[in-house]
């Protein structure tokens, strides 16, 4: 039987021209931060739009947060947080930016070395800041969940936190601002989307009848108009769309109570830290040869994949399962994602670098069963080339 408990606090104010409610939204006392990134939000007008929208409010403003934020990026802006009393943050961009400021929310009172937080993967953090976020990338959900990505630059190491504490108060989610995304990263949030939803989806059965329609919805959604976004980038039903989406592949619903898995992202995270590549892509070079190796382990969950998410149906079962791994990998490279490490300049000789990666960082069981050992990954990879 199934056994959870689903709280998701954050309000979803979506829609065109919903930033004007950063007005009703965030306290009229308040001494706000903004952060953001690099220039997309200020030529695209969202930063001024933002800033209209706060009218006469204290406002201070931290950008160049980069994507992958870095710990020592965000340990800048924790410091102006504390040096000028600021107890509001607002985050304006993609799944980089939220990260970021959730993890100032929880560093700003945290008593200690802040990078406690992302070793103790959040157990550590008893308060936060509150936090709004204006949402210019649909990718991550992290806009409506409670996990951050930190990266340590000096050590190449990046680390997952999650705490109750770090779920945005609130998020805009204005379809109009992707709009001016190239399309890499229209194709990067698709792929992102699709593999959160494998990643609770594709374990084995678990009675979650009701998280595997959704998923599976969601899986056809995406396989439905991901090319289509990239072809017709003007459409806005089509970006609405994508957003909702991308936001509901995440926050919890579909994973509530299911197995997940998330050793593709584990893995595709070292990946981006040994050689920046973008998170999505890492993921889409990762999922297929993760479904090929652990294709015994998963054997019910790709066939009813297979049949209900790709309308699979003849020839034999291993017939089934190898042709639904060849559609998810084809589906990927139909976005302009190559997914073979050779495509991103990466030979043989890299894997064990990763595999170092792996066992520095602990990550030695991962998966749905904790059965994915360094072996194991280290097959995927080679799987991969
Ligand atoms: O820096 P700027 O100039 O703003 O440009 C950004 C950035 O270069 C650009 N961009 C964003 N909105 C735009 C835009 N360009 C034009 N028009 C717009 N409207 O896009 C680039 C990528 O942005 P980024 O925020 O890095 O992308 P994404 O949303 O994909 O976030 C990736 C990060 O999220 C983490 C990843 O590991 C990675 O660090 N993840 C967070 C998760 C979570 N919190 O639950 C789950 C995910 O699995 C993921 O790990
Ligand atoms: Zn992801």
């Amino acid at each position: 039987m199934m056994n959870f408990d689903f709280h998701n606090p954050t309000r979803i104010v979506f829609g065109p021209g919903t930033i004007a409610q950063l007005d009703r939204r965030v306290p009229a006392n308040a001494r706000v931060l903004l952060l953001y990134g690099g220039a997309s939000a200020q030529t695209n007008g969202t930063l001024d739009e933002v800033r209209r929208a706060l009218g006469q409010r204290d406002v201070q403003e931290f950008g160049g947060i980069e994507p992958n934020p870095t710990y020592e990026t965000l340990m800048r802006a924790v410091a102006l947080v504390r040096a000028e009393r600021r107890d509001f943050l607002l985050a304006v961009g993609g799944g980089s930016i939220i990260d970021g400021s959730k993890f100032v929310a929880a560093a700003a009172d945290f008593e200690g070395d802040p990078w406690q937080i992302l070793e103790s993967e959040g157990r550590s953090v008893h308060r936060a800041l509150p936090l709004g976020c204006v949402l210019t990338l649909p990718a991550t959900g992290s806009e409506m969940n409670n996990a951050a990505v930190v990266t340590r630059q000096a050590t190449q190491t990046k680390l997952v936190f999650m705490s109750p504490h770090v779920f945005p108060a609130f998020s805009i989610l204005d379809p109009t601002k992707t709009f001016t995304l190239p399309a890499r990263q229209v194709a990067n949030g698709v792929a992102d989307a699709f593999t959160h939803v494998m990643e609770q989806y594709l374990t084995h059965p678990a009675g979650g009848l009701v998280q595997d329609r959704l998923a599976e919805g969601l899986l056809q959604l995406l396989i439905e108009i991901g090319p289509r976004t990239l072809a017709e980038p003007e459409n806005e039903t089509l970006r609405a769309n994508l957003m909702w989406s991308a936001t509901l592949a995440l926050n919890g619903l579909i994973g509530a109570g299911v197995p997940q898995d998330w050793a593709t992202h584990v893995v595709g995270h070292e990946l981006t830290a040994l050689h920046g590549i973008d998170h999505a892509r890492t993921l889409a070079i990762v999922l297929p040869s993760m479904l090929q190796v652990r294709r015994e382990a998963k054997r019910a969950k790709l066939l009813q994949y297979a049949e209900r998410v790709w309308g699979l149906a003849g020839g034999t079962e291993d017939q089934r399962i190898d042709q639904a791994i060849a559609h998810t990998r084809a589906f990927f490279e139909q976005l302009g994602i190559p997914t073979r490490l050779s495509a991103y300049g990466l030979g043989a000789e890299e894997i064990e670098k990763v595999v170092a990666q792996l066992a520095a960082h602990g990550m030695t069981q991962l998966g749905e069963r904790q059965d994915v050992t360094l072996d194991v990954s280290r097959a995927v990879l080679l799987a991969s080339l």
